[in-house]
């Protein structure tokens, strides 16, 4: 029997993961899968309840699941808080409590989407990326951190950029091996040229790549890596790079889809422990209206199969009924165009379930 942790959060988190929920429900079902599910509070909601966006119990029964599903954290009436308090400090104490470091977000056109991309077709067509962001260090934990007040009484902020060699390694290798079942080809993005810390990354990656002979290694400065993803996106195969820089990289990428609401990721640890969430935000502008696209929670259900529940025929066959409800002209109001059918969240959610078969 597998465990799964079910965390939706708050904004549309709760709306989206409950149309994922029904269609892990319906695959296990099919596929003969003995999943355990178990929820709880994470972000605003836990705030709410607990005083604190994560608690211990929360952390403790996300270590004893294999896999975490998660919707969204955050939203406009927690945004006074103190930062150190934050909704957002509950993803983060979620991915350093369980030494989550490589965050797989892959960024893939469905052809049916081709026109909902904001650039051309042809520039498009056919795109599909793996960025693989290193995810518990870099200046997101990087100590010291904060804001502290001067001589002059002026305040000053502060962050620290920091990884140690071990940590670029680990995430390189994951995403050599990861490039190494793809076309063979890892773009390791840095700032090489101005930050040590990043300098110490390209020395460490190019080192790794004398032990992965079938995978061409290339680098590139981060600006141009924004840049060449707008210009010409289908030169990338795999993307490795920092945390911070994969933050954004990836929100850029997901442009290139069509829309954010597509994307899933997954955040995996040294044994394979993963939690899978949506890469977009919990959208609090379009929160409790039904209209958010349920689809890059869904495909992140398939990813949680795929990498922590060893059930990969259950994730391909989410990704089939997820093109197949596409096929049928069926689109949320962000990937909606003309001559193709506006549904809801739940529409859309039962639509994929009945395409499961
Ligand atoms: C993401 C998000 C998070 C991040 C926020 C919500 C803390 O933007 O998962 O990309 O910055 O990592
Ligand atoms: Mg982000």
């Amino acid at each position: 029997m597998k465990k799964v942790l079910i965390l939706p959060g708050d904004g549309i988190g709760p709306e989206i993961v409950a149309e994922a929920d029904k269609v892990l429900s319906r695959v296990a079902e099919l596929h003969g899968l003995d999943i355990e599910r178990d929820y709880g509070l994470i972000g605003g909601a836990s705030i709410d309840e607990h005083g604190i966006p994560l608690t211990e119990d929360t952390l403790e029964r996300a270590r004893g699941s294999d896999a975490v599903l998660l919707g969204a954290v955050g939203g406009y009436r927690w945004e006074s808080l103190d930062i150190s308090v934050r909704p957002e400090k509950g993803l983060l104490g979620l991915r350093a409590g369980l030494d989550l470091f490589a965050n797989l977000r892959p960024a893939i056109l469905y052809p049916q989407l081709a026109e909902a991309s904001t650039l051309r077709p042809e520039v498009v067509a056919g795109l599909d990326i793996m960025i693989v962001r290193e995810l518990t260090g870099g200046i997101y934990f990087g100590q010291p951190r904060g804001i502290r007040t001067l001589d002059n009484g002026e305040r000053q902020g502060f962050n620290t950029l920091v990884y140690s060699e071990s940590e670029i390694e680990r995430i390189g290798r994951v995403a050599f091996e990861t490039a190494q079942r793809r076309q063979g080809r890892l773009c390791s993005v840095d700032k090489a040229n101005v930050l040590e810390c990043t300098e110490l990354w390209r020395e460490v990656m190019t080192r790794l790549s004398a032990e992965y002979p079938d995978v061409t290694l290339s680098h590139m400065y981060v600006d141009n890596a924004a840049m060449q993803l707008v210009r010409a996106p289908k030169q990338f195969d795999v993307m490795v790079t920092t945390n911070m820089f994969g933050d954004i990289l990836s929100d850029c990428a997901s442009m290139l889809t069509g829309s954010i609401g597509m994307l899933p990721s997954a955040s995996l640890n040294a044994n394979g422990q993963g939690m899978y969430e949506p890469i977009h935000g919990s959208a609090p502008d379009i929160a409790g209206r039904g209209i958010a696209n349920p689809l890059a929670t869904i495909l992140s259900v398939a990813m949680m199969l795929r990498h922590s529940l060893d059930a990969a025929g259950a994730a391909e066959a989410i990704e089939r009924a997820v093109s197949r409800v596409l096929d049928q002209g069926l689109r949320t109001a962000d990937i909606h165009s003309p001559g193709t059918q506006k549904v809801s969240t739940a529409e859309m959610g039962a639509a994929v379930v009945a395409a499961l078969g």
